[in-house]
């Protein structure tokens, strides 16, 4: 039995809820969410979320109450920025991260992943693709080969990339997106359905098909 925190709340978390499930179902691993860690979590304390059995036990502050060599945490922040602050505070506190992936997940032998991954069903990451630290990609992601990607990096569901892709830190790429082999800065965000055929300045934002550029009124994700 591997007990975790969730770390994050939001209907990301939810889904995190789902995949854990579905490992558990699917291999036979018996993995036990005891409860979720949000920042302003305090006044929810004991609250049971997301019509589950598993309660709010706080703040990050709470993590001092757990016994960090033996209790892992998850990253299930959907938006990067977000993820990369929670992350890096709890971290300071000595807290350690496992991976969530899939059954139905396919990495090739040649690729690398970073620690913190959450993969959900079916992605699959060809030959060659070197994923930095907390990666997170929802249902059917295709990450193509010879890619670079960074760290914090957010993937939609059926989101597709030519191999040869480099994307930046931070990057939050919406649903069914479809990057070709370009470069993405970090901080960028990429809307649902857009399509990428060029490089993308950091911490703009790229949609439509193709993609233009536009400035980033507020940063929300
Ligand atoms: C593009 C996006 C980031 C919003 O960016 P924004 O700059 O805040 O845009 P706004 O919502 O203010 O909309 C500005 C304009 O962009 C258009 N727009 C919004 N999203 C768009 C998209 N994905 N593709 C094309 N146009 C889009 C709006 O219709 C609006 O057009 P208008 O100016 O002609 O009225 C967002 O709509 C999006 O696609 N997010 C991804 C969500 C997602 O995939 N989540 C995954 C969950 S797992």
């Amino acid at each position: 039995m591997k007990q975790v925190i969730l770390l994050g709340a939001g209907g990301f978390a939810l889904e995190v809820l789902d995949n854990i499930d579905a490992i558990n179902r699917l291999t036979g691993e018996d993995i036990r969410p005891i409860g979720f860690i949000y920042d302003g979590a305090e006044p929810d304390k004991g609250k049971l979320l997301h019509d589950t059995d598993i309660p709010v036990l706080g703040d990050l502050s709470c993590l001092r109450n757990y016994d960090l060599e033996h209790i892992q945490l998850v990253s299930a922040i959907g938006r990067p920025a977000w993820r990369r602050k929670m992350v890096e505070k709890a971290k300071q506190m000595g807290a350690k991260f496992t991976s969530i992936i899939h059954p139905s997940v396919t990495i090739s032998n040649r690729a690398k992943i970073g620690e913190g991954a959450v993969l959900m069903k079916y992605v699959n990451v060809q030959s060659g693709t070197v994923i930095g630290d907390f990666f997170a990609a929802d249902d059917f992601a295709g990450l193509g080969h010879n890619m670079i990607v960074g760290d914090f990096v957010h993937m939609g569901p059926r989101v597709g990339t030519e191999g040869g892709a480099v994307i930046g830190n931070d990057v939050f790429v919406g649903i069914r997106a479809t990057i070709l082999a370009c470069k993405i800065g970090d901080g960028a965000v990429i809307g649902a359905c857009a399509l990428v055929n060029k490089d993308v300045p950091p911490n703009v934002t790229a949609r439509g098909i193709p993609a233009r550029h536009y400035a980033m009124k507020e940063k929300k994700y």
